[in-house]
């Protein structure tokens, strides 16, 4: 692979760009790699605002660090307050794009008055520093104000995608113990109103330890309030207006002085196990490498519109949509729907309509753009691009080429960015106005990351061999634990190579030194980008009554990456096939969210097991992907399953 197409920093682009030429990066690197904790804590001096600044750069007792400890701290006050005495108090913060075309622009003055109103509000309803919020919305401003809110005061948020079923929000609050709901009446996507707040009542029936639900008015369908527990965003906020003083008073909500380590916010993520993981992010090691990728990789200017197209749910929009930029004082693009509505060209009628310079999505959008044609990107102009992003999965030629022909119209860099929820922000991804590109390849590990691929005894491989790949120094941004379970935190990520952090990932370095990420190494699927527990699927589908037993592989799907199949044993009975896998689909819908549904589901006697009883998943997604069994199967306890699995796929 190291002898694939390279695209030196196109001339235009690397002449403005603030990290220019390989050697002036490289000197960077060393210089980074020489002492890290020293290279960041120079950074986190320079580049946050601090209250209080901190006495030592990182106190590493692994697998726990602490990064600039001692120091006192305010997201919020990072991502607002300091950029109206900088300046920027009329610049636009947010440019909204609601799905049925209404828009919103926020200045940072803007921002600063509704966040410091809704922080009042959370105060005033008796809510503090270390309390647990769920938020649970569409992507509307209120939203990242709703999380800044939090931010401000030191409430601990979690976002819960709007995709994910009542089941698993309940899921959620109860394993946060989260004493209050912020959600909405619903949003819209692809025309149609996706409600929220009937899921959040199902989510909390006789769960008793939530006090407060804040429903903000988005769609104005009818929507049931319960008495003394929930409340219109609205009606607190004007509750504030009854009194002058206090509403004089909301304007300047003072931001806390937080400890660098203060939890800014949990994140659920799906692992090896049924049971997803709340990643915990803290706030000034965060904050301060989501600020920086946005200049490293992003190479923001001030002037620039920049629109990663995630929804806040995930880690993406976490860091990319709200506090990378934010903190930055960027202008941040947000859209609350569908790629496709009304057509197929509304990206690229927002990037024309509110010349969007920096544009990041993932390769599952631009796979099932690809396929409507390039009139829609062509209907529109593009020029305000000068800097493209992807995400998610490793970006395949074919839709590199097509990013860079089509929409980058060969001026535009393309930095493919590998990270995860775990590592905060990005961690490999190139240097634009330095790095050669290679398509496919995230390239090289950002200044002060050092990552490396090692083999199963934790020795590194060697260029041009697979193996693991794992970061051997701490980061700021990096998870700090899982909540509420230090144990699977231990185990999961700082057990496989003592004192190196796992990614669960397998990867692969060329004798340029680029990495190749070529994909999960455990149980995990990757579906149009976002993570799927095989188990997390399998417990849902073995909760239905017909279900025996069940085994779930992620299968090669041309616009998704990965697509679910689940292999599916029933119980005696006289079950209609026919019926029950589009049942079975629906269920886990219900259990987990429309996005976990499988797309398959095959009918079998019996799976694929070891002598110990292990479901040999390696053998299913064998025959999903090649339709044959090669691989070792000496341990498998019964060789006709593999035939009858085989045989019936012949049939099909
Ligand atoms: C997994 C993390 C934070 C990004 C959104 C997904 C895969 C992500 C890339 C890339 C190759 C990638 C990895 C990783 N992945 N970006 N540029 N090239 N693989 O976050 O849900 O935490 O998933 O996504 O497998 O481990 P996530």
């Amino acid at each position: 692979m190291s002898d694939s197409k390279v695209y030196s920093p196109g001339s235009e682009f690397a002449k403005n760009a603030q990290i220019q030429g390989m050697s002036a990066y490289r000197e960077i690197q060393e210089h980074a790699a020489s002492d890290p904790a020293k290279f960041w804590a120079e950074l986190a001096s320079r580049e946050l605002t601090w209250f209080e600044p901190f006495h030592q750069p990182l106190d590493w007792q692994p697998p726990f660090a602490k990064w600039f400890v001692g120091g006192k701290i305010n997201a919020c006050y990072n991502c607002v307050d300091r950029h109206l005495l900088a300046g920027r108090a009329d610049k636009p913060a947010l440019i909204w794009e609601g799905e049925p075309g209404d828009e919103r622009v926020i200045t940072y003055r803007e921002l600063h008055r509704l966040v410091s109103r809704f922080a009042t509000v959370l105060q005033n309803l008796g809510y503090k520093t270390g309390d647990r919020a769920v938020i649970y919305m569409p992507m509307v401003p209120e939203l990242p104000i709703a999380m800044l809110a939090c931010a401000r005061l030191g409430i601990i948020h979690s976002v819960v995608f709007g995709g994910f079923s009542a089941e698993a929000l309940r899921a959620r609050i109860e394993d946060l113990d989260a004493s209050i709901v912020i959600t909405a009446d619903g949003g819209w996507r692809r025309g149609k109103e996706v409600r929220l707040k009937p899921a959040v009542d199902t989510a909390l029936h006789d769960l008793l330890g939530v006090k407060h639900v804040i429903v903000y008015r988005r769609t104005g369908s009818a929507t049931e309030l319960k008495d003394g527990r929930d409340f219109w965003w609205h009606d607190l906020e004007r509750h504030l207006d009854d009194h002058a003083s206090v509403a004089q008073a909301a304007e300047h909500c003072e931001a806390k002085d937080l400890d660098s380590e203060h939890p800014l916010y949990v994140l659920y993520t799906s692992g090896t196990t049924g049971k997803p993981k709340g990643i915990l992010h803290t706030t000034a090691g965060y904050l301060l490498q989501t600020l920086m990728t946005m200049k490293w990789v992003f190479d923001l200017r001030d002037e620039d519109i920049f629109w990663c197209t995630a929804d806040i749910g995930w880690v993406t929009g976490h860091s990319y949509i709200v506090y990378g930029p934010l903190a930055a004082g960027a202008t941040v693009v947000m859209y609350e729907g569908a790629p496709d509505y009304p057509d197929f060209g509304r990206f690229w009628q927002i990037v024309e309509k509110r010349k969007v310079s920096i544009f990041y999505t993932s390769p599952t959008a631009i796979r099932a753009l690809i396929r409507q044609g390039d009139r829609w990107p062509e209907a529109h102009d593009l020029s305000s691009l000068r800097l493209l992003g992807s995400v998610g999965e490793p970006i395949n030629p074919a839709a590199w080429e097509w990013y860079h022909n089509v929409i980058g119209k060969q001026r535009c860099p393309i930095v493919d960015t590998w990270w995860q929820t775990e590592t905060g922000s990005i961690m490999i991804a190139p240097a634009p106005g330095a790095v050669p590109l290679k398509p496919g390849s995230a390239t090289l590990p950002l200044p002060g990351i050092l990552a490396d691929i090692v083999d199963s005894k934790g020795e590194p491989v060697g260029n041009n061999r697979e193996g693991y790949l794992i970061v051997r120094h701490p980061w700021p941004s990096m998870v700090r634990n899982v909540w509420g379970d230090p144990k699977r935190f231990v185990e999961q990520y700082w057990s496989r190579v003592p004192g190196s952090y796992f990614t669960g990932d397998a990867a692969r370095r060329d004798d340029d030194g680029y990495f190749w990420v070529l994909g999960r190494v455990d149980d995990v699927m990757n579906v149009s980008g976002h993570r799927l527990s095989t188990m997390e699927i399998e417990s849902a589908l073995v909760h239905h009554p017909a279900v025996a037993e069940a085994a779930v592989v992620g299968k090669p799907h041309e616009i998704t990456g990965q697509a679910v199949c689940a292999f599916v044993t029933l119980k005696q009975g006289d079950w209609s096939r026919e019926k029950l896998g589009d049942e079975l689909r629906q269920w886990v819908g219900r259990e987990i969210g429309a996005f976990a549904r499988p797309e398959e589901i095959r009918f079998t006697d019996g799976l694929p097991k070891t002598r110990s009883g292990k479901i040999m998943r390696r053998l299913l997604r064998e025959i999903v992907t090649t339709h044959a069994v090669t691989g070792d199967v000496t341990t498998l306890e019964d060789l006709t399953v593999i035939a009858k699995l085989s045989a019936q796929h012949d049939e099909e």
